[in-house]
C-alpha cells in the first residue's frame, strides 16, 4: 500500500473508519507478507511452442492433433460453437458453461488440407490447422475471419502454471468489441485491456480500465462475417488490440491485431461464426439464457448512497407521488446496515422496516438491498460466527482467515466458489426477504479491500475451493462476483419458489447473466462519463449480459441540469433504469433540478412505463434468444460500415432507434441509419435509410426512430396492452413479437406474432395463430400514416 493508497482508502471507509488507518496499513504488510510465503517464486523459465505435428486422431465433432511439444483437440458442438484446447484441455470444469458441455456434431470431420495441415469442416465454420499448430477459423466459404498463430507458453523451471500468449490476426477491416465492460467503446481501439475485475477506487472515466466486470470475450465484425471467441480462463491476463488499416490504392492491408496473455489457466477457447444474432443465441446456448427480471425491475429504480432514515425514504417516495412521476423500486444502500454489516438493519434509523417495505408495495414500489459480500471480522457478529461455524471464508495457505478492510472495518470474505458457502450465503437472504425486500444490489464483489499491497482485492495467495479443485485467488478472483450472484439466484429460488429473483451486481464473468443483470458502477458525473454508461451497456450486451444501465447523473459530484437530464432521458431507454449518487454527491431527485428539467424528466418516465411491455418482450427474447434489448446499430447489418463505426446510438429491439444526447448545447444531431425507414417517434417525420441524417433534439427528448413496420407492445392509458404499429413502406409488410408477462412469477407466456400490410388505404394489423391469421385481442393504433 503507497501512501496514495492509504488516502484513498481512508476517505471511502469515510470519518468512522479513518481512526483504522494504521490497523489498515498493518493489515496491508500482514497480507503482503502472506502473499510472499503463499506463492512460490516463479524463477527461470522455458518458453514453448506446438512444433511439428506428428499425428491425428479424429474424434467426434473433430479431432486431437499431436505436435511435438503440445496437443489440440478440436470440437464442433452441435450449436455451431467450436472448441479447441491445447495440452489436453477440455471444455469442463468452467465457470462460463451454464451446464454440461454440449454434445459435439458428427457431421463435423477432420480430414488433411494442403501443406501437412488439416481442417475440420462443419456447416457454418471450418477450422484450418496448419502443420505448425496456427489454427484459422474460415466461413463456409473459405474467408479466413481469424489466425491464431501458434501459442507460445512460458514454464517455471521448478513447475507450477505456465504463463501463455496466443497472437492473432483479423481482417483489416474488423472491428472489436466486448472484453465485458469497458468505459472507451463500445468499440474498442488499439490498446491494452486488462481482465482483472477492478474497482478503480474513484468514480471512473472513459479512460479508466479495467473495470468492475471483465471477460476474455470478444467480438469481431469485418465485411466478411462476424465471430466471438471466448478464452475460458479466469486467470489475470490482457488482451492488446490493434485495428488493420486497409491499403488505399496498390497499398497492401495491414491485418488488424490480437494478443491475449494470461498468467495461467488452461489455453482454450470457444470460437462462434454467423450474423451477431445468430451469434448470440449460441453464446447464451453455451453460457446460459438471461435471467428474467420481473415486471417491476423494468420500471424505475431511485437510489441514494445516504438515505439516512426511514422517513427520508419517505419524503422521497412522496415527492415523486406528489410531482406525478412513476416509481417502481427504491435501493438502500450501505447506510441502512447496522454499522455497514451486511445482513443487518440500523434499528434506530429504520426502525420499522418491514412495514415501510409493506407500504411500499401496496404503493406498487419494490424495495432492493445493497448486498456487500465482506463481512465483519468480530466475534458476536452473527453472520460471521454462523460464517466461522460453516468454514465459509477464505484462509491462506497457512490456515489463518484472511482479513482485508471495507466498509464495516476488517472484515473477512466467503469463498463463492464452495457450494457449500453458496448454499450458506443463500440462506441469508432470508432475513432480507423477511425485512421485505424484492431485490438485491451486489456491490464490491471483485471483491474490493480498501486495505492491500498494491491492489485493492485479496491476496494472491488466498486459497479457494474452486469447486474442489482447490487453488488460490489468481483463478478465483475472477469468478468471485459470479458464484456470489448464483449464491444469491440459487439461494433465492429455494426460498421464494414462486418469484423470479432479481439480482444485479458489480462484478461478474462470463455467464453472470444466468443469474441476473449488471450495473455501470460508480461512473464519473461529467458528460465523458455519460458516454462511458452506454458503452459499458451496448458492451455488456454483445458479451451477454443484456441487463444493466448506470447510475443516472453520475455517481460523484453534481451534474449541471442539462447534464442530468441528458443522462436521465437516456436511463428510461436502458434495461435498467436507476438514479444514483454517492454520499458526497449533490440530489439527484428530478425535481432538484429546475421546473424545466422536472417535466421533460416526467415525460421521460411516463414514456418508460407506457413502454413496460416492449420491455418485457424484449426480456423475453433476450432469454430466449440471448439477443441483448440494447443492440448496435450495426445488428442486422454487420456490413455497414458506416452503422459498424457508430458508437453514439443504439437499437432497443427490432422496432426502435435511440439516439441520446451526449453533449451539451445540442438541439440537433446526426443520426446513422439503418435501411429502411424510420420515424421520428416525437413528430411523425419519416427518413429513409441506410444514411446519416440530421434529427431535432430538443431539451424536452431525445431522438428516438421507429422502424416502418414495427408492431410494438405499449401500456394504453388503461393500463392494458395496446400495439402501437408504425405504417410499413407501401407495398412492404411489417410485423412484431409480443410477449405480454406483468409479473413476477414463472409461468410461461406466449409469444403472439403480428403481421401489418397495406390493404387499399388502411394499415391492417393481424395476429398469426397456428390455424390462420385473426383480429388482434388488443387495441391497435397506426401511425406513421402521414408518410406514404
Ligand atoms: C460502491 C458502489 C456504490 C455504493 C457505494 C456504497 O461505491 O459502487 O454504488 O453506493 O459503494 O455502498
Amino acid at each position: 500500500m503507497d501512501g496514495r493508497d492509504l488516502v484513498r482508502s481512508m476517505k471511502r471507509v469515510g470519518p468512522a473508519g479513518a481512526g483504522r488507518g494504521l490497523r489498515t496499513v498493518r493489515a496491508a504488510w500482514r497480507r503482503r507478507r502472506a502473499d510472499a510465503a503463499g506463492l512460490p517464486v516463479r524463477g527461470p523459465e522455458r518458453a514453448r511452442v506446438p512444433g511439428l505435428v506428428q499425428e491425428v486422431e479424429p474424434g467426434p465433432g473433430g479431432g486431437t492433433l499431436r505436435f511435438s511439444r503440445s496437443e489440440l483437440s478440436i470440437r464442433v458442438a452441435v450449436n455451431g460453437a467450436v472448441f479447441w484446447g491445447w495440452d489436453g484441455a477440455e471444455p469442463e470444469p468452467s465457470y462460463a458453461l451454464a451446464g454440461r458441455c454440449p454434445e459435439p456434431d458428427p457431421r463435423a470431420v477432420l480430414e488433411p488440407d494442403k501443406d501437412g495441415g488439416w481442417r475440420v469442416v462443419a456447416e457454418r465454420v471450418t477450422v484450418v490447422v496448419s502443420r505448425h499448430g496456427a489454427v484459422e477459423v474460415c466461413t463456409p466459404g473459405g474467408v479466413v475471419l481469424r489466425r491464431d498463430l501458434p501459442p507460445r507458453w512460458w514454464e517455471p523451471q521448478g513447475g507450477g502454471p505456465a504463463r501463455w500468449m496466443q497472437r492473432s490476426e483479423v481482417a483489416a477491416d474488423a472491428r472489436f468489441f466486448g472484453l465485458g465492460g469497458r468505459a472507451s467503446g463500445p468499440r474498442l481501439r488499439d490498446g491494452t485491456y486488462r481482465l482483472w475485475n477492478t474497482d478503480p477506487g474513484h468514480a471512473f472515466d472513459r479512460e479508466d480500465d479495467p473495470l468492475y466486470l471483465t471477460m476474455p470475450v470478444q467480438l469481431v465484425v469485418a465485411d466478411a462475417g462476424t465471430h466471438l471467441v471466448f478464452h475460458d480462463t479466469s486467470w489475470d491476463g490482457s488482451v492488446a488490440l490493434r485495428e488493420g488499416e486497409e491499403g488505399a490504392g496498390s497499398g497492401h492491408d495491414r491485418a488488424g491485431g490480437c494478443e491475449v496473455r494470461m498468467d495461467g489457466g488452461p489455453l482454450r477457447c470457444w470460437v462462434i461464426v454467423g450474423t451477431p444474432a445468430r451469434v448470440l443465441l449460441a453464446w447464451a446456448s453455451l453460457t446460459g439464457a438471461p435471467a428474467l427480471p420481473p415486471a417491476w425491475a423494468l420500471g424505475h429504480h431511485h437510489a441514494r448512497w445516504g438515505f439516512g432514515s426511514e422517513q427520508e425514504v419517505r419524503r422521497i417516495v412522496a415527492g415523486y407521488h406528489e410531482h406525478g412521476l412513476p416509481l417502481d423500486a427504491v435501493h438502500l444502500d450501505i447506510d441502512h446496515y447496522d454499522e455497514h454489516q451486511v445482513f443487518t438493519v440500523d434499528e434506530d434509523r429504520f426502525p420499522k422496516l418491514s412495514v415501510l417495505a409493506e407500504e411500499l408495495r401496496r404503493d406498487g414500489i419494490r424495495l432492493v438491498s445493497i448486498i456487500d459480500p465482506a463481512v465483519r471480522a468480530t466475534p458476536g457478529n452473527a453472520v460471521y460466527d454462523s460464517g466461522v461455524a460453516e468454514d465459509a471464508f477464505v484462509r491462506d495457505a497457512s490456515g489463518r482467515l484472511v482479513e482485508g478492510v471495507v466498509w464495516p472495518g476488517e472484515a473477512v470474505f466467503p469463498d463463492f466458489t464452495h457450494a457449500r458457502v453458496r448454499k450458506w450465503w443463500g440462506s441469508l437472504y432470508a432475513e432480507r426477504l423477511a425485512q421485505g425486500f424484492a431485490g438485491f444490489w451486489h456491490d464490491m464483489n471483485e471483491p474490493t479491500s480498501f486495505a492491500a499491497f498494491g491492489e485493492s482485492t485479496l491476496p494472491r495467495s488466498a486459497r479457494h475451493s474452486l469447486e474442489g479443485r482447490g487453488g488460490d485467488h489468481r483463478e478465483a478472483h475472477n469468478v468471485y462476483g459470479l458464484c456470489m450472484a448464483r449464491a444469491a439466484y440459487e439461494g433465492l429460488l429455494e426460498l421464494v419458489a414462486d418469484q423470479r429473483p432479481f439480482v444485479f451486481s458489480r462484478s461478474g464473468w462470463a455467464g453472470l447473466q444466468r443469474y441476473g443483470g449488471t450495473w455501470s458502477g460508480d461512473v464519473a458525473t461529467g458528460w465523458p462519463g455519460l458516454r462511458a454508461s452506454l458503452s459499458l451497456v451496448m458492451g455488456l450486451g454483445l458479451c451477454g449480459v443484456p441487463y444493466s444501465g448506470p447510475d443516472v447523473g453520475g455517481f460523484d459530484g453534481s451534474p449541471s441540469p442539462e447534464l442530468y437530464l441528458r443522462w436521465f432521458q437516456l436511463g428510461a431507454y436502458l434495461p435498467l433504469f436507476r438514479t444514483h449518487a454517492s454520499l458526497r454527491a449533490g440530489r439527484r431527485e428530478p425535481w432538484e433540478f429546475g421546473p424545466e428539467v422536472l417535466e421533460h424528466a416526467r415525460v421521460a418516465l411516463v414514456e418508460r412505463r407506457r413502454l413496460l411491455p416492449y420491455f418485457m418482450t424484449l426480456a423475453h427474447l433476450a432469454r430466449r434468444t440471448g439477443a441483448p434489448y440494447v443492440r448496435p446499430v450495426w445488428w442486422g447489418a454487420p456490413g455497414n460500415r458506416a452503422l459498424r463505426d457508430c458508437e453514439d446510438a443504439f437499437l432497443l429491439g427490432d422496432c426502435l432507434l435511440v439516439a441520446p444526447v451526449l453533449g451539451p448545447g445540442v438541439d440537433r444531431r446526426a443520426v446513422q441509419l439503418p435501411r429502411g425507414r424510420w420515424y421520428d417517434t416525437a413528430t411523425g417525420r419519416a427518413y429513409e435509410g441506410p444514411g446519416q441524417v440530421l434529427v431535432d433534439a430538443p431539451l424536452s427528448r431525445i431522438p428516438v426512430l421507429a422502424r416502418a413496420g414495427a408492431v410494438m407492445p405499449v401500456r394504453g392509458d388503461d393500463g392494458a396492452v395496446e400495439l402501437e404499429v408504425w405504417a410499413p413502406v407501401r407495398g412492404r409488410t411489417g410485423g412484431g413479437l409480443v410477449v405480454r408477462d406483468a409479473g413476477d412469477g414463472w409461468a410461461e407466456p406466449e409469444i403472439e406474432r403480428y403481421v401489418a400490410r397495406w390493404e387499399g388505404s388502411r394499415v391492417v394489423v393481424e395476429q398469426e395463430g397456428e390455424d390462420g391469421v385473426r383480429v388482434p385481442s388488443h387495441p391497435v393504433r397506426v401511425r406513421g400514416l402521414g408518410e406514404r
